[in-house]
């Protein structure tokens, strides 16, 4: 059949296409402690947090129901691209297609909540602690005081803060492995099911 059914509403289109440009741009502000950085990491925040939102209460394809299977039609979808599964069709996210989906909003979460504690460490952000505001002036030589103990102080939160970047940047690397495996998946699909579906994802339409 070649009838063309409208699958993504335009919430999951912008989600999609606005997602795309700001993890490049967040992926690549990040060595530097900039301003870029942390306004296109919260964007990712909110945009995640929304799209979980229209998971339960959004579109028919939008909703979580459409996009979680089970792993007997996980296998049976990818066998298929060895000739040897059911050839079900599925209008909204195939089942492997769906987990990864999943696995892309977790990561994403994860990479931003690291971050937003990162910066709370350093004194910034909706994290940043009392005690932190008086170390950020601290280290920025602000305020003249050094007993041994705020050096203690100090060198804890230097610890701290290495240790949520670490985290941080482990999972912003993981989801950048994730998003690569999504364009394969993508493309695979695409010759699979013989249609776009990155013009899909632009329009909204796919082809039955
Ligand atoms: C979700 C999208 C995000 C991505 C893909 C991302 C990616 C990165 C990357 C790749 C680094 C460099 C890590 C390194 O090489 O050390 C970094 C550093 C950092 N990010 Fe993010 N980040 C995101 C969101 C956030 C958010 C929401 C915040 C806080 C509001 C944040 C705060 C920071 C801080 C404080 C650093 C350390 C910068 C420094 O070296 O001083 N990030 N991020
Ligand atoms: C330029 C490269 C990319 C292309 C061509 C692409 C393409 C697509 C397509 C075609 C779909 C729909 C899949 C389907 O028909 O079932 C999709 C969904 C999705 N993609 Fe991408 N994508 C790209 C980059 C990214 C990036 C960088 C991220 C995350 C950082 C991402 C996250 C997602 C998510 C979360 C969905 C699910 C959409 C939803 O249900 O709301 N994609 N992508």
């Amino acid at each position: 059949m070649n009838n063309k059914v409208y699958v993504w509403d335009p919430l999951v289109r912008f989600f999609h296409w606005t997602l795309v440009l700001t993890f490049i741009i967040a992926y690549l502000t990040g060595d530097e402690d900039n301003t870029l950085h942390i306004y296109s990491g919260y964007y990712i925040l909110g945009l995640v947090a929304l799209r979980i939102l229209w998971g339960v209460i959004g579109t028919r394809y939008a909703r979580f129901s459409h996009i979680i299977y089970s792993p007997s039609a996980v296998i049976d979808y990818l066998k298929g691209f060895i000739g040897m599964g059911s050839g079900k069709k599925y209008i909204g996210h195939n089942p492997a297609g769906g987990w990864m989906v999943i696995a892309m909003l977790i990561s994403l979460l994860l990479t931003g909540l690291s971050g937003l504690k990162a910066y709370g460490i350093e004194g910034h952000g909706p994290l940043a602690q009392s005690s932190d505001n008086l170390v950020a002036p601290l280290k920025q030589g602000f305020i003249k005081v050094s007993t041994s103990d705020e050096d203690e102080n100090d060198h804890e939160h230097d610890e701290e803060d290495e240790f949520w970047e670490e985290i941080h940047e482990f999972f912003a690397n993981f989801t950048v492995l994730l998003v690569l495996l999504h364009i394969v998946g993508v493309f695979a699909s695409s010759l699979k099911q013989r249609q776009n579906l990155v013009k899909s994802m632009w329009t909204g339409y796919k082809r039955e």
